[in-house]
């Protein structure tokens, strides 16, 4: 069977983050032809021009991990609305050195979990701005802004029903997506 890996890039290094944990779910909501693993970019250094020919070993990870996937999943909280910053490192790194961005090419989708009412809209905007730049086609619609309310997750991580069932028909869009535009 032929499978596409996916790499999930979580926006936020925090040990209990709300978008890890729905990133996880996810994960149980695709395909058995679809494998999901999160990439760490919490070990990257901050991005400086300087190293681009003498890469750390965690960024040449990072673009190996990115180079061997079929698919890109980006799952980010919105930081001061736009993307956090540990994102944003991972992502320049990545890009670099010039001609030979890890990204190009590769099929992604969006989407974010919050606190806020505007559930990582602005963040999700400013990401795919960067995404088009990088070349990478990025699903259109559905567009999932959540906004996190009591009960969301149950006490196993799991989405409650009413919300699995949006994300779901997100995450089969994305598949498709993935399916038509992987390389
Ligand atoms: C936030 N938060 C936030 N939420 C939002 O909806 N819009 C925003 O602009 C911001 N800005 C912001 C800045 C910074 C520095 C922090 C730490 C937080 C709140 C954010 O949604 C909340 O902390 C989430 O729980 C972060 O996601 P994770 O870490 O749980 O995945």
């Amino acid at each position: 069977m032929h499978q596409y890996h996916i790499a999930v890039i979580v926006g936020s290094l925090r040990e209990a983050s709300l978008n890890r944990k729905l990133a996880d779910a996810m994960a149980e909501m695709a395909p058995l032809d679809f494998i999901f693993k999160q990439i760490n970019i919490g070990d990257l250094p901050l991005y400086n021009q300087d190293a681009d020919a003498h890469p750390s070993e965690p960024v040449k990870r990072l673009k190996a991990d990115i180079k061997a996937s079929q698919g890109l999943l980006f799952v980010t909280p919105e930081y001061n609305r736009s993307i956090p910053g540990v994102l944003k490192n991972a992502i320049d790194h990545a890009s670099r050195p010039y001609g030979d961005s890890a990204w190009q090419g590769k099929p992604a989708g969006v989407i974010g979990v919050s606190i806020g009412a505007i559930g990582t809209a602005l963040a999700q905007q400013h990401l795919r701005n960067i995404l088009a730049y990088l070349d990478v086609p990025t699903l259109g619609q559905p567009e999932a802004f959540i906004h996190l309310i009591e009960g969301f997750f149950d006490e196993d991580g799991k989405v409650n029903p009413g919300s699995k069932k949006f994300i779901q028909t997100w995450m089969d869009s994305y598949v498709a997506w993935v399916r038509t535009y992987a390389v």
